[in-house]
């Protein structure tokens, strides 16, 4: 069964063919940094009108690349929220007039889900239950996941997600955004142990927060202009890793599961993955991680989580609408 997904949820306009929810027919992702780069942030308004240029491109090719017709496909699979309003507003209203247009059942996709079923695209993926931990430019959760449609979450961040800490503090250093590739790549000639920088373990929780730790690089690089921005790219890098595997390994522990997923855009860094997987060989447990481009933001992840909506039944109609804010659970209860 062939799926057409669909995800405009922020800056990347992306739509995907994925055969019975595991096999990657064809993943187009356009970006957009050339637009953004030069705010240091992503401008909402820029976003959704590269999306509405770039959405019927996109799905073409996406389609092309797959040699498929709408005839193939079973359904259509649309990320409705989390998100910027206007970003998936276009997302949303071209998959309703597809939809419609060919008859076809629509299926609304929470884009958190997405990034957890990311891992269903790989070879090796995790029985139920597993934890997943989403680390992205708006998110930073742990989520206990029993099975599809079944999500506990047992954390977030109180504040920035990772992935915005990342891109301020690249920003501060004067890179460009998105700034996670670049701190990832100049923290490989720093040393990670050149500043201590605080780490917000928040005992008692397995609630992150990571704004104490960017007001901390804004006060070093003001305090000590000359410091090698290698060196705080490494130590700033250093400590989110390291509440980010506290807080997954003690989540584990205490839920007694011994298999983690982790997705989202800062997964894609290099030495989240290799502590991560060795962390996990020191705790007996197994980790699962997606390839690098199924980490960003795609949506073969949306065609896949979509793909197991349709299987249980849940299509959605022409009210649905695109939310802002939407808590992972209250779609599929
Ligand atoms: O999942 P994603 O593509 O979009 C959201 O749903 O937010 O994540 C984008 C975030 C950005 O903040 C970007 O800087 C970060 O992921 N990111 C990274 C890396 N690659 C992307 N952060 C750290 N290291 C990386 N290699
Ligand atoms: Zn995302």
């Amino acid at each position: 069964m062939l799926i057409l997904g669909i995800d405009t949820s922020c800056d990347d306009t992306a739509a995907s063919i994925v055969e019975d929810g595991a096999k990657t027919i064809s993943n187009i992702v356009s970006n957009q940094d050339d637009i953004h780069k030069k705010y240091g942030g992503i401008v909402p308004e820029l976003a959704s009108r590269r999306h509405l240029e770039m959405i019927w491109v996109v799905v073409d090719e996406a389609m092309n690349k797959a040699r498929v017709g709408f005839e193939d496909i079973s359904a259509i699979a649309v990320c409705h929220g989390p998100g910027l309003i206007g970003s998936l507003l276009v997302g949303v209203c071209f998959a309703k007039s597809l939809s419609y247009v060919n008859n076809m059942p629509l299926i609304a996709v929470n884009h958190l889900e997405g990034h957890i079923f990311s891992i269903f695209l790989e070879s090796s993926r995790p029985e139920f239950p597993f934890l997943a931990l989403v680390v992205s430019g708006g998110h930073t959760s742990i989520y206990r996941v029993d099975g599809f449609g079944m999500y506990i979450e047992k954390g977030r961040t109180r504040d920035d997600a990772a992935g915005e800490a990342f891109d301020k503090v690249a920003k501060l250093l004067g890179f460009r955004y998105p700034g996670g590739p670049v701190i990832d790549k100049i923290a490989s000639d720093g040393d990670p142990e050149a500043i201590s920088f605080p780490r917000a373990f928040l005992p008692g929780s397995f609630d992150f927060s990571f704004s104490g730790l960017k007001t901390a690089v804004l006060n070093h690089t003001k305090k000590y202009p000359d410091s090698k921005k290698e060196d705080i790219a490494a130590s700033f890098q250093a400590a989110v890793i390291e509440v980010l595997l506290k807080k997954i390994i003690e989540v584990a522990k205490s839920e007694g599961i011994k298999r983690i997923v982790l997705s989202g855009g800062v997964s894609a860094n290099s030495v989240l993955r290799k502590s991560i997987k060795q962390r996990a060989i020191d705790e007996n447990i197994k980790v699962y991680l997606p390839s690098l481009h199924l980490c960003t933001d795609n949506a073969a992840m949306i065609a896949s989580a979509g793909f197991y909506c349709f299987k249980g039944g849940k299509t959605t109609n022409f009210a649905l609408n695109p939310k802002a804010y939407l808590p992972l659970g209250s779609t599929h209860g």
